[in-house]
């Protein structure tokens, strides 16, 4: 049999099998015994604490084929159909991908005819709270005269996206979070029925990650008995939840990197999700900056990194400048921290503040603008003729592009490129870029290509710097009025001058 993640296989299939949420399952085991049935149903909670089980459990209990009953009977073929997701009188809608109206009408009508084969049409909408204006009166109408054989079960994490119109004709119950010590327990019993060897520490490591999610605890669970080959210690839980943390961290920067505002916070919300220490993660966030910016000068100190491969993409993509930045705002970020509003906003704050002060072009993975628009070299260096128009072509992002913005041509026979990089972006002479470069220009000619790069003097022919003089001028103009600017003057107090300096962009017009 194939392997099924545990979250599904050990989907609890009654009320006796829930872990927790007893209040709410003596309410609902009272209303079935005293067929006392409301017509609509609202669990609440955060995820993974049993609302879409319940739905479920409760569709049973409406439709086991021994009658209406708080404890159904698991066998008759309605219920093996519901817990196999096929009982046709069961319709199960994820709002978040149905939010519709014309998909709300059409999903109605059919409540107008009677059940094929239970006794009611059970209606279950996940995430409702996802649902258009629109659709929740289209689905108000039929929550106002609800045909005798309908039942909605509706679920949702963000109750105060509801309607209140819609609110009050539902019985709502609010699902609490697991606490620690009930996924431990958890967590045992299920080991102990798959027979996986476990070292208690290991499960309160878990648990306590999972941050009230019983599916995060399976989930975790699952990917710590992989990482353990098959048995579960404490040092493996450790391992694995650790590099789970990095790749948040990797990933931010990555983000940050390519100037992605919307991913970057997105990040920070799983983080919050997840009740990651966001004090922790800007130390993290600090060390990781320090070994991006160590490997882009010394490649060797990521010899015996278990992340080599991401993280040497990352040093190669983004510059050196923004690094060092983001390491300043990332430590002023977290003396910060205990005077921001909350510990989430000051973390997003200092995200929306590496992404606003980013070194021009930093990141940049547009098309190049028009060569046209190059300025003539000021001092013309016949061997260098052509390679910045020739760079304008490539079609080249991170580490390439740095390389071949920065670097003067010093000789070009056919296609053996002698490239010379300045002594302060000596790291791009480290073989990965050029192998980069490499890769674009025989991409770009069409044929095989040598790139060899030194560090020595430069003429200032590079794309980099003739872009550099001709923002000189503008700059001292911008900086003006940039300097005069209260919010800048702020940001010029706490931060080094030089960064702000370095950051100035005209305003495109
Ligand atoms: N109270 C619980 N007791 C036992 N297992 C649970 C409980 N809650 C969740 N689980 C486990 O987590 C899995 C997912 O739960 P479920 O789908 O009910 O969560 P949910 O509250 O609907 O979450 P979401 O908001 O993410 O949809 C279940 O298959 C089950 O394995
Ligand atoms: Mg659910
Ligand atoms: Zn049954």
């Amino acid at each position: 049999m194939s392997y099924q993640v545990l979250a599904r296989k050990w989907r609890p299939k009654d009320f006796g099998s829930l872990v927790g949420q007893e209040h709410v399952v003596r309410a609902l085991r009272h209303a079935l015994d005293a067929k006392r049935l409301h017509h609509a149903y609202l669990f609440t909670g955060t995820r993974g604490v049993g609302k879409t089980t319940l739905a479920r459990i409760l569709a049973k209990c409406l439709n086991c084929e021994t009658g209406v009953t708080s404890q159904p009977c698991g066998k008759c073929s309605t219920c093996v159909e519901i817990d196999a997701g096929r009982f046709v009188d069961l319709l199960e809608v994820d709002a978040a991908t149905n939010t519709k109206v014309d998909e709300m009408r059409q999903l109605l009508e059919t409540a107008q005819y009677a059940p094929t084969k239970g006794r009611y049409k059970v209606y279950v909408i996940d995430e409702v709270h996802q649902l258009s204006g629109h659709a929740f009166n289209a689905m108000l109408k039929t929550l106002e005269e609800p045909p005798e054989h309908m039942k909605f079960v509706l679920a949702t994490t963000d109750p105060q996206k509801i309607p209140v119109t819609v609110l009050s004709r539902c019985l709502q119950f609010n699902l609490k979070q697991m606490p620690p010590a009930a996924i431990v327990a958890h967590l045992e019993h299920i080991l102990r029925e798959e027979q996986v060897p476990a070292e208690p520490e290991a499960l309160a490591l878990l648990a306590r990650a999972a941050s009230g999610s019983m599916r995060d605890a399976l989930s975790l669970l699952d990917q710590a008995i992989a990482h353990g080959a098959g048995r579960l210690t404490a040092r493996s839980a450790a391992d694995m939840l650790g590099a789970i943390d990095r790749a948040f961290l990797l990933d931010l920067v990555a983000a940050l990197g390519s100037g992605e505002a919307a991913a970057a916070v997105k990040i920070a919300d799983d983080m919050q999700a997840r009740s990651l220490s966001f004090d922790a993660a800007l130390g993290d966030l600090a060390a990781l900056l320090l070994k991006l910016a160590l490997a882009q000068t010394l490649p060797a100190t990521l010899a015996e990194d278990p992340e080599r491969a991401r993280l040497a993409e990352l040093a190669a993509a983004i510059d050196a400048e923004s690094l060092q930045l983001y390491y300043q705002i990332a430590l002023q970020g977290r003396e910060d921290l205990p005077l921001a509003p909350d510990e989430h906003g000051g973390f997003v704050m200092t995200l929306l503040r590496m992404l606003a002060f980013r070194p021009e072009g930093a990141g940049e993975r547009s098309e190049p603008p028009a060569a046209a628009k190059r300025p003539s070299p000021k001092s013309e260096a016949p061997k260098a003729a052509g390679w910045p128009e020739l760079v304008q072509q490539l079609p080249v992002a991170g580490a390439a592009r740095e390389l071949a913005r920065n670097a003067e041509l010093q000789r070009r026979e056919g296609n053996a490129f002698d490239l010379v990089v300045p002594k302060a972006k000596a790291y791009l002479a480290e073989r990965g870029y050029g192998e980069k470069l490499k890769g674009a220009l025989e991409q770009h000619l069409g044929a095989a290509v040598t790139v060899k790069v030194s560090v020595g003097e430069i003429a200032g022919t590079s794309t980099a710097a003739l872009e550099a003089g001709e923002r000189d001028a503008r700059r001292a103009a911008a900086a003006q009025s940039v300097q005069s600017d209260g919010f800048v003057k702020d940001l010029v107090n706490l931060f080094d001058a030089k960064v702000v300096d370095s950051t100035i962009k005209e305003e495109r017009k």
